[in-house]
Parts: C-alpha cells; structure tokens; sequence
C-alpha cells in the first residue's frame, strides 16, 4: 500500500498528537470542538493485510480512501482524543488482552453518536454478543478480513449513514424471509403482527407478499382478498384511500392484505411502483410487518429491499444456514438496518442442529428462538388462531423477536434499543 508521509502517519507522528495538532495534517487538522462538522470514517488496523483489504473495499465508499490508517489501538486512541471524532471510527482490537476495556477507553474518547465499527482476533459467539448487544458496537469482525466480508457487514453501516438524515418518516416496517420454505416465517408473521396491534396497540399492517401461494390468510382465518393486487397494478393511483379499501380490519389496530391469486397472475413490480406503495404504506401504519417468504419472487426482492428491518427466519438445518450466507447478499435500501436480525424456529427438533453449532457457524447468536412445538403451534395453524394469545414458549420466542425489534420501546429509541449507538451521553 503506498503511503503518504503527509496523511498517513508512522506511529511516532502519533506519539505527540497534542503537538500535531498544532501544525495541522489531516489526522489532526482541527482542534477538539464538538460544533465542527465532522468527517464521515476513519479507520485503524494494526496489520498491513487488513489495512489493504479495508482500503481496497472503501475505495468509492468514504469522501477520502486514504482513511485507513496502520497503527496499534492505543495510537488510535490517541489520534481520536485529538480529532472531531468522525461519524464512523473502525478500531482493530488486536493485541489488547482486555479488548472489553478497550472498548470502555474508546466510548471515553469518542463523541456522542459514534457508529464503531470493530474488528479482532477474537472469533467466539459469546464475545460478538457482549459487544455488539451490550457495548453498543455497530458491526464486530474477526480477523481475516476479505473484500467480501467488509463489503456483506461494514459497507452497509458505512453506506446507510449518508442516507439516513434524508429517508423518508414513517411507521417501521419489517420483512420476514425464510432461510428455505416451511420454516414457519407465516405462523410467526401472523402472530408477531397480531401481538404488535393487539398488545403494544400499534396500527399495524400485516401483508402477505407471497401474492399467489401465501397462507397468511389461512393463518388468520380471513378470506383471501384482491387488496395487494389491486394496488401492485395501479401504482400511480396508490394513496391512503385506495389502501384504505383494500385491506381487511381484523380489530381496530390491525389490518391485513393478504391474497391468494391464480398462479398466472404476475405481480406487477417496479422499482419506483413498490417504493412509493411502502412510503404511502409507512404514512398510514405505525408498524408493517411484510411476509415475503422463502422464493424470493420479485415482489419478495423489492420488499426486502425497501424495508427498514429484515428478518431472517431459520429452522435447525443446514440448508436453512447454507442460505443464510447466501440472502446476506442481497441488494439492501437507503435507511435500512445492515444487519437482519435471525431467528431460530423449530429449535430442538429431533434430528436437527444444536443452537450452539448453529451460532458459531453463522459467527453470530440469534436474536430470537421459537422451540419446536409442534402441537401447540398445530393446532393453532390449524385451527387459523393465533399461538401468541397463550403463555407458551412459543410467545416467548415471538416477544424476544418484539424486543430486539426494539417495538416495545418508547418511540425515538426503538431503533436504538434494536442497534445501540455506542457513544454515551456526554
Ligand atoms: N415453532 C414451531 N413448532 C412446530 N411447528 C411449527 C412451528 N412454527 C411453525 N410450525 C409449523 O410449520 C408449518 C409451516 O409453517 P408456515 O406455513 O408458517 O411456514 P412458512 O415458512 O411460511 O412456509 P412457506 O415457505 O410455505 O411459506 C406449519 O404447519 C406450522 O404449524
Ligand atoms: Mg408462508
């Protein structure tokens, strides 16, 4: 990598950063006050290879691609404590022995608002949990970085931040996908929605994008209805009243589009069509939880695309991890959270794969898990009634998902509680 002596300092440049200050590069160009604008990304590692990778995966990412600079963390440390801290920093936590403290320091150094973006030698489940769920982490990787790792997990943060002062206001909305089919992405649509508008008392949308084999309808003991077509072939048309008409009330904070069309039919999807319905969809409904099943069909892609939060629901097989690697590359939209959030369903199912196996495969833990219950949630199915209602493991499972949701919270931090910014308050 080349270096340029003015912008990319040696560790002794840093040694004196007060000093530095003074004459101004631009690691140090400014003196430490909060009113000034701050840059957008900086980055440390301590290793020449992950510098490289960082580099080459940044490039046309950040406003100034040398940005990525090679020092140990404490250096780090100290060039953040001379500097307007920027909107993402990217520390490499190699080489501490007690990279939970280091972390402690860092939140002491940074400004309010930081995305920290992390990386390490540490590959453990356990420690991905505590500082990406506790310490307020954005993103944590283990070492090696590759082009395609930076790009699923950190590109997303870096390139989500940009957008997200000018995305559009509005309810939240969810997709849930299945890792393969029949893992049960319905059932805990149906219920998820249902608990949403009946117990938390949000106006609530529930919508089945599987438009000509979705069972949302059948989940909910409604007749299917024509509402989702209706406004996929009139895009233009598309405003409250016509989404007014074409949902079905299933209690006064819960409304549903679920259909059941020929299998002929195609759904009509273009980009800008679905991205106007979900923004005129977002101004009615406080909270809109799409099933977009397991064939990603076009509209599934679209609704994927265009949601705030994805879900990705797993049942206890390899198939359904397997696919898991394969939906993170997926195109995501402006404002969109970069990390779906996973959900285990059918856990401890005989024959399948342990939690724990599970988690350490897919490098991280499952921000929810619905045990196999095959009678109880049966019967419901069944029946067209919803699991939810009744004290179980099953509602359980649904109110971890609620929770790391962050739906539950009170409005302003739910996406907060969901995703913890890490710096604190000053
Ligand atoms: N936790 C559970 N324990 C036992 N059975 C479950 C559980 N969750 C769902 N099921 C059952 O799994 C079956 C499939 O559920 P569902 O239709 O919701 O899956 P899906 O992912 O939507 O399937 P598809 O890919 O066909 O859309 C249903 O019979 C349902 O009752
Ligand atoms: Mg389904």
């Amino acid at each position: 990598m080349q270096h340029d002596p003015n912008s990319y300092p040696r560790s002794s440049d840093v040694v004196d950063a007060r000093q530095a200050e003074s004459q101004g590069n631009s690691l140090y160009p400014h003196a430490k006050t909060r009113s000034q604008k701050r840059d957008k990304f900086i980055g440390f590692t301590r290793d020449e290879a992950t510098a490289a990778a960082l580099h080459t995966a940044l490039v046309e990412h950040v406003p100034n691609d040398n940005r990525v600079h090679q020092m140990d963390f404490r250096q780090a440390l100290a060039v953040l404590a001379a500097m307007p801290t920027p909107e993402i920093v990217l520390v490499d936590l190699s080489g501490e022995e007690q990279p939970i403290n280091a972390l402690v320091d860092l939140a002491d150094t940074v400004d309010p608002g930081t995305v920290v973006l992390a990386i390490g030698e540490v590959q453990e489940v356990n420690f991905y949990r505590l500082v990406v769920k506790n310490m307020g982490v954005k993103e944590y990787l283990p070492k090696p970085l590759t082009k395609d790792k930076i790009a699923a997990h950190f590109l997303p943060v870096i390139d989500n931040l940009a957008h997200k002062q000018v995305g559009p206001r509005g309810g939240r909305m969810v997709a849930l996908c299945g890792a393969r089919g029949g893992v049960g992405v319905s059932c805990i649509a149906a219920n998820l929605g249902s608990y949403i508008a009946n117990e938390l008392r949000r106006h609530t949308l529930l919508l089945d994008g599987e438009v000509n084999t979705g069972t949302l309808a059948l989940d909910l003991n409604i007749a299917a209805s024509r509402g989702l077509p209706a406004v996929l072939e009139a895009p233009q048309r598309v405003d409250q009243l016509l989404i007014e008409r074409c949902v079905q009330d299933l209690g006064d904070r819960l409304h549903v589009m679920a259909g059941m069309e020929a299998l002929e039919w195609e759904a009509p999807c273009t980009a800008e069509g679905l991205a106007s319905l979900v923004q005129t969809i977002r101004a009615r409904y406080n909270f809109i939880v799409a099933d977009t099943g397991a064939r990603l069909t076009p509209l599934a892609r679209q609704l994927l695309f265009n949601v705030q939060q994805r879900v990705i629901v797993l049942d206890p097989t390899l198939i359904s991890l397997r696919n898991v690697e394969k939906l993170h590359t997926l195109p995501i939209g402006s404002g969109q959270e970069p990390r779906p959030l996973l959900v285990l369903n059918k856990a401890g199912v005989q024959g399948g794969l342990a939690r724990r196996f599970m988690e350490d495969q897919l490098g991280a833990p499952f921000d929810a898990v619905i045990p196999d219950l095959p009678r109880l949630v049966g019967q419901h199915t069944g029946f067209g009634t919803l699991a939810v209602r009744q004290r179980s493991p099953f509602r359980q499972g649904i109110l971890a998902l609620v929770a790391a949701l962050g739906v539950g919270a009170q409005p302003g931090t739910a996406q907060a509680n969901a995703q913890p910014s890490y710096a604190m308050a000053p």
